[in-house]
């Protein structure tokens, strides 16, 4: 399946395992990078001894390219990024920041980068940054989100028309289908999170996915947009949210609610009570937790299916 985004990552399949916090480690990665996509690890949960000792283990683990996914957001990102560079990791995904920060740095050490955006006006700032791929994520995508509320299906054209870099589209898509849908409406490629959060190798806490395959349409919801908006599924945490809003909460307010480590909590230990669990509108079709081999597998033989059955329209 060549195409620009499987040359420019050397890869077989134009799909990408997206970074996730506290769910894509060196397993996840290696397991996707193995079988034909690009693995990315999450560094955004990561100590940067962590993220190193992930990175050793994913090159021992597979001989095929993979990537790391930094939020700019990371306190000590400085750090990350030497570790990074000391380790010859060939791409980095980088996210909630300003594109022109590290672009340049990691490419004068060989390194291509990506950003990821969700919106027009940021997907033209990263084409003028010089990176070399850009994500589009729509509303509808599991984590942090964009504030515009743009869904996949009207963000990916409308990229597509203002940039001339490759595109990745990433935001609800799960399946085949969905793969060729964004691949039609113009991206290169795309970038799967949720539905890899339910796989055999994510790292997130087995109650974590056993509700994310248990999860219907209208469990998720985007919230906490005065701080950064998150899609998050509904518990008692979203609840407490929703009631603190009633009071108009102020900024501070909200950031006492959200405390400290309520991500790690929820999707690395299981409390799927007072935890904050990150998962995509797509959470709705998911029903079975599996090998990331096989979600990979069945994810290509669907689009490929679904692409002659689209033929005879
Ligand atoms: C549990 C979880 C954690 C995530 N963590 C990150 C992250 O650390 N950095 C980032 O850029 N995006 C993060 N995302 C967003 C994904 O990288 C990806 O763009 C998104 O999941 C795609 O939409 P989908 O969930 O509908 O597949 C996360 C998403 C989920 C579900």
């Amino acid at each position: 399946m060549p195409n620009k985004i499987t040359e420019l990552f050397n890869i077989k399949y134009p799909l990408i395992q997206a970074g996730m916090i506290w769910a894509s480690g060196w397993k996840l990665a290696s397991a996707v990078s193995n079988e034909g996509g690009l693995g990315i690890i999450g560094a955004g949960s990561m100590y940067p001894e962590t993220l190193k000792l992930h990175i050793q283990k994913c090159k021992a683990a597979t001989n095929k390219p993979f990537g790391v996914n930094v939020p700019m957001l990371y306190p000590e990102i400085d750090k990350l990024m030497e570790i990074i560079i000391g380790e010859n990791v060939q791409t980095v995904f980088t996210s909630a920041g300003n594109p022109k920060v590290w672009t340049k740095h990691l490419q004068s050490h060989g390194i291509k980068v990506v950003h990821v955006v969700s919106s027009v006006k940021f997907a033209l700032k990263s084409q003028e940054a010089g990176v070399d791929a850009v994500v589009a994520e729509g509303f509808e995508a599991g984590g942090h989100n964009g504030r515009d509320e743009t869904t996949t299906f009207t963000l990916i054209p409308m990229v597509r028309e203002q940039i001339q870099i490759p595109l990745i589209a990433a935001g609800g898509i799960a399946t085949g289908r969905g793969m060729l849908a964004a691949m039609v409406l113009g991206a290169d490629a795309v970038q799967v999170g949720s539905r890899f959060v339910a796989s055999n190798e994510a790292s997130s806490h087995i109650n974590f996915k056993k509700k994310v395959v248990e999860a219907k349409e209208g469990d998720t919801q985007l919230t906490l947009k005065e701080l950064a908006p998150v899609r998050l599924m509904k518990n008692k945490f979203y609840d407490d949210i929703q009631q603190l809003y009633e009071s108009k909460p102020s900024k501070e307010d909200l950031i006492k609610l959200l405390g400290r480590a309520r991500a790690k909590k929820g999707m690395f230990e299981g409390d799927l009570v007072e935890g904050e669990l990150e998962i995509g509108q797509i959470s709705g079709l998911i029903h079975e937790i599996k090998p990331a081999a096989e979600i990979l597998r069945e994810m290509i033989a669907e689009f490929e299916a679904a692409k002659k059955e689209v033929a005879f329209y």
